[in-house]
């Protein structure tokens, strides 16, 4: 990367702030996904190697109010002291007398974490006291919580006014790699994206357009593109505000097939149900190619319940025919960039290891696993899709699972990134 990385600057016994992103998920006190944790490992190591101390400071959640219980980092205290082998101190603020005399007092090769920053208003407002008095508490500062730098913050921005600023080793990684895969791809390259709502990802499905070979999209963002060609979705969830972005993004896709043979799928069948619950009994609806529906010894329903949602149902996974597209695009790629479920991969299996609408997530990982026989280079963008396949076991499987949500959205998205850009040039 072009900003300095620790390895470009003498850490020798400093003292050292270093900004994480351990927003993870706990639920009642305990962390239930500590991927952003364990990835924060190898920059801690370095610094402690150089015989630095170390000051980390992070948020976690979005707290209203001040201090509030549900927010506090100390479980990460514990789990990262788990995981290095070494005792990580946990200071129940992250300004104050007392933060200050308890971080003066720290020895080479003392790790400290300080409270939620968030629990501050000023973090949020990239507030100049408030980052000076974080700035104050070490010689230098090291970003490394890739997460959050897409925020302008106290901790992302205004620190870096008052102390050389440099990047963490998961910084470089994350940068350097999303980078490369979106300015020198090996191609053919796909791009494969869902989740909820197609407003947190227009950005990032222009720019495919832009560069990738071939866009496949997937979860419940694809309904608001069902419904603008018109296809009767039931209760479905449709970002009704949001149909003209969904015309206007599959003009440009096909104008990019035009130009250059661009291919944009969006699902052509799904896994309906009219409830979202493990007890629900579930149907295929292929409203494109009516095949099923054809085949006049198979159905015992009326054809139309093959190819039409009823008004009682909802998508919930893409079908078996939006699967095979997907996986057998994947036999053709040598890039692929992942981000967000095809369906709902949270609620539980009844019966065997796949939940009822989490298939044409689970054949998707197979397919870029090779399962299929091509294995392509996989980017896994990060935030909810992170969580599944680490629930799977699969992370290490992958060649990046980024640590980021927003930030490797904008980071694919060629926006600049504020806690990136204020750091020190190389
Ligand atoms: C994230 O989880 O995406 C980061 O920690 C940033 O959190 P935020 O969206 O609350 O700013």
């Amino acid at each position: 990367m072009k900003k300095k990385t620790i390895e470009d600057y003498n850490l020798s016994g400093k003292r050292v702030i270093l900004r994480a992103d351990y927003n993870v998920p706990v639920d009642n006190g305990k962390i239930t996904d500590d991927y952003r944790i364990e990835q924060s490992l190898p920059t801690i190591k370095y610094l402690l190697k150089q015989k630095c101390s170390i000051v980390i400071i992070s948020h976690l959640g979005r707290p209203e109010v001040n201090h509030d219980r549900r927010y506090t980092l100390l479980p990460v205290a514990k789990r990262l002291s788990k995981l290095l082998g070494k005792e990580v101190r946990f200071i129940d603020d992250c300004i104050g007398e007392n933060t200050k005399a308890e971080v003066d007092k720290m020895k080479p090769g003392e790790i400290v974490l300080l409270e939620n920053l968030r629990y501050y208003k000023e973090e949020k407002a990239n507030d100049n006291q408030f980052a000076k008095q974080l700035a104050s508490y070490g010689e230098v500062f090291v970003q490394d919580g890739f997460g959050v730098v897409h925020r302008a913050h106290a901790s992302t921005a205004a620190i870096t006014n008052d102390l050389p600023s440099v990047a963490g080793l998961l910084l470089a990684k994350e940068v350097d790699t999303i980078s490369a895969a979106m300015e020198k791809p090996d191609r053919p390259m796909m791009a494969v994206v869902g989740g909820a709502k197609i407003a947190d990802k227009i950005s990032v499905l222009n720019r495919f357009i832009e560069i990738a070979d071939v866009l496949v999209v997937g979860g419940a963002m694809a309904n608001t593109f069902l419904y603008a060609k018109g296809i009767k979705l039931g209760k479905s969830l449709v970002d009704k505000g949001d149909v003209s972005v969904a015309k206007e993004i599959m003009e440009k896709a096909q104008r990019a097939n035009t130009k250059r043979g661009f291919i944009f799928y969006i699902p052509q069948d799904g896994v309906v149900a009219n409830k979202m619950d493990k007890t629900a009994s579930t149907r295929i609806v292929d409203w494109d190619a009516h095949v099923i529906a054809d085949i006049e010894s198979y159905p015992k329903k009326p054809a139309k319940s093959y190819s039409e949602i009823a008004s009682n149902e909802m998508i919930l996974d893409i079908g078996p025919f939006s699967g095979a597209f997907m996986a057998g695009a994947i036999q053709l790629s040598q890039t692929v960039i992942w981000n967000g479920a095809m369906g709902v991969t949270e609620t539980e299996s009844l019966q065997g290891p796949v939940g009822p609408f989490a298939h044409g997530t689970d054949t998707l990982v197979d397919a870029l696993l090779g399962k299929f026989g091509n294995k392509p280079y996989t980017i896994v963008g990060g935030g909810d899709t992170v969580g599944y396949i680490e629930g799977l076991g699969l992370a290490g499987s992958f060649n990046h699972v980024s640590s980021g949500g927003g930030a490797s959205l904008d980071l694919m998205s060629g926006k600049k990134l504020p806690g990136v850009e204020a750091l020190d040039n190389k």
